[in-house]
């Protein structure tokens, strides 16, 4: 009897084939580095009823029609924009994501960047290396200090809150932005609440920990960079396109911000011609929020559980659009 076929567009980490090999065939493409590409996407499709998908997967519309046998589409990630859930939804298709188990670790990234960006680690190892370093100097890689200044958190979800948790040690105000209040963080946290605009102006650092939808595609454009202060610093580690890139590479090379530290960007890989890259005050990391050991491990069984789960009839543990369960097959 033929066997429920899953497709995997990475190999997998920790126990997440084992898991999915309990229950179904599983064809995995076989390179870490690269995504399939679409054709070979297209093809493994229409034999599977279950697909394991990273955030360099594309599923549309398009993609989804090609495959008339797909129950569950199984993003390793938290944020699911490279999936087109209403095409989903329309076919019956449960998508599912992996939240929760990546916040510290991403939360930890945003602080590193911040820390970098402010003071100028990544340019001060470039500077070692390339033999330019002459003497200690008073003024040698001056940058800007973190302890006792004002974080800005926009979007007070589970990463943002994570971020905002860890400035207690570093002696900040926190501010944050948020569709709605959340009066338990303002108590427990001791977080204030701001318009975006008045955020932006107040805030020494700004970490962007929003998802990617419509609404903040491009939340921070030419206006709002304009509103930052000279001396500031804006982390993402959200999606890139919650940015507007354009500005914000003359942003930093006009000074209207001091630096800032991205993890995510409007087309990634980062082309080689971005203006960002030549840029000296600006921390630049290939998508690696939530790149430790244990992290990717543990979001890879959980894609593994939420995509056996489906197959075998059970309710996975993190649907996106749960509707689509509800109905009867
Ligand atoms: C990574 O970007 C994720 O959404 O988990």
């Amino acid at each position: 009897m033929r066997r429920t076929r899953v497709y995997a567009c990475r190999p997998l980490l920790g126990r997440a084939l084992a898991l999915l090999e309990e229950h179904c065939e599983v064809r995995v493409w076989p390179d870490p580095e690269v995504p399939p590409p679409r054709e070979v996407l297209q093809r493994e499709v229409q034999e599977a009823e279950g697909l394991v998908t990273l955030v360099t997967e594309r599923v549309d519309a398009a993609l989804l029609e090609a495959a008339p046998r797909l129950r569950v589409v199984s993003n390793v990630a938290v944020g699911y924009d490279n999936v087109d859930v209403a095409a989903a939804t329309r076919r019956g298709v449960v998508v599912t994501n992996t939240p929760d188990v990546l916040t510290e670790t991403t939360a930890d990234l945003a602080w590193a960047l911040l820390l970098a960006a402010s003071r100028r680690v990544a340019e001060a190892d470039r500077f070692t290396r390339g033999g330019r370093w002459r003497s200690w100097g008073l003024e040698l890689m001056l940058g800007q200090d973190v302890y006792g200044r004002t974080l800005g958190v926009v979007g007070l979800g589970r990463i943002g809150r994570a971020v905002a948790r860890r400035a207690v040690g570093f002696g900040m105000r926190v501010l944050y932005t948020s569709r709605r209040r959340h009066e338990d963080a303002e108590q427990d946290l001791g977080v204030q609440w701001r318009e975006l605009d008045e955020l932006l102006a107040e805030a020494d650092f700004v970490t962007l920990h929003t998802p990617l939808t419509p609404e903040t595609r491009h939340l921070i454009d030419r206006a709002r960079l304009r509103r930052m202060k000279p001396t500031a610093i804006l982390v993402n580690t959200c999606r890139g396109a919650v940015v507007d890139e354009a500005a914000l590479a003359e942003a930093l090379r006009e000074g209207w911000i001091w630096a800032a530290g991205l993890d995510v960007f409007e087309q990634e890989p980062l082309p080689p011609d971005s203006p960002l890259l030549s840029l000296q005050n600006v921390v630049l990391a290939p998508h690696i929020g939530s790149a430790s050991f244990a992290t990717r491990a543990r979001m890879s069984e959980m894609a593994a559980e939420n995509c056996v789960a489906v197959l075998t009839g059970r309710r996975p543990p993190n649907p996106v659009n749960p509707e689509v369960l509800e109905r009867p097959r």
